[in-house]
């Protein structure tokens, strides 16, 4: 099952990794019977669940691997924590059953900490600072404020927090919110006319409509009305020896510059 959502490029290595994994769990006489490597050199891979359509988060690249800012994050992380990584590109719809049943290790797809998602999930220490912003059609919006947006459409990816803001604004019900399995389809609704406005992290955002200026999208900031956010890397709840290496690493690259060389990349000096 696992397979069959493997790009074939990256499956033959990795899977290899991933079959000797269950091996050493579930069938340990037919490993035995066959080519017996030492098992000391056989290091866990961790998989790491990523909605790969979150630039300059998590996107594909030409190649189809999966990069971007918290890929380097976490995997710069790893390095110093001594533990390795495989990305895979995982839609946001399925991510957080992924995790609960195992499928992935850890989520690395600029997740905000809620305490919601504290019941299921444990988070790593954050990593990153975001708030929501709007988006809306340039030149011919009148929304100045979310307050704005009280009577409008608004296009959302499912599940986010930006769903929520705007669920605590229209009502959990309101027809008006127009739901979408990423952001991308979100903005390319509020591009088509079907929406007013879109509202979603402004990291994404910003660079959306900073590589689509043909598009006519341009934003609309209101500080006071999102509370600020922070992501972290999720792993199973209570994963206390995954997640006790995963933050030691993010303090190592936060202390030896290697996070702020990170985030100057993708979003230029403070
Ligand atoms: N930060 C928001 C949240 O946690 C949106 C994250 C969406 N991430 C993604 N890769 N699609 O709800």
């Amino acid at each position: 099952m696992k397979q069959t959502r493997r790009t074939l490029l990256a499956g033959m290595l990795l899977s290899a990794f991933a079959m000797v994994g269950c091996g050493q769990k579930a069938d340990t006489p037919a490993k035995s019977a066959a080519s017996a490597p030492a098992p000391a050199t056989m290091e866990k891979v961790y998989t790491v669940g990523s909605d790969a359509s979150y630039a300059p988060f998590e996107f594909q690249n030409e190649k189809n691997e999966v990069v971007g800012f918290d890929v380097e994050v976490l995997s710069a992380a790893a390095a110093k924590g001594g533990f390795k990584l495989k990305f895979v590109n995982t839609p946001w719809e399925g991510i957080f059953a992924g995790l609960q049943q195992g499928d992935r290790d850890i989520l690395a797809s600029a997740i905000t900490i809620t305490e919601e998602r504290k019941q299921t999930m444990s988070f790593s220490d954050p990593y990153f600072e975001a708030r929501q912003l709007i988006a809306v059609a340039k030149g011919v919006s009148d929304v100045k404020s979310f307050q704005d947006l009280k009577s409008k459409k608004i296009a959302v990816q499912t599940g986010t927090t930006g769903d929520e803001v705007v669920k605590k604004l229209l009502g959990k019900t309101s027809p008006n919110i127009k739901r979408f399995e990423n952001m991308p389809l979100a903005l390319k609704e509020l591009e088509s006319g079907g929406v007013d406005a879109a509202v979603g992290d402004n990291g994404v955002v910003i660079n959306y409509v900073k590589n689509n200026p043909q598009h006519g999208i341009t934003t609309v900031e209101d500080a006071k009305s999102f509370a600020p956010e922070f992501y972290g890397f999720p792993v199973k709840k209570g994963n206390q020896e995954l997640l006790d290496k995963v933050n030691a690493g993010i303090k190592a690259i936060k202390a030896d510059g290697t996070y702020e060389q990170i985030f100057n990349k993708y979003f230029g000096t403070k």
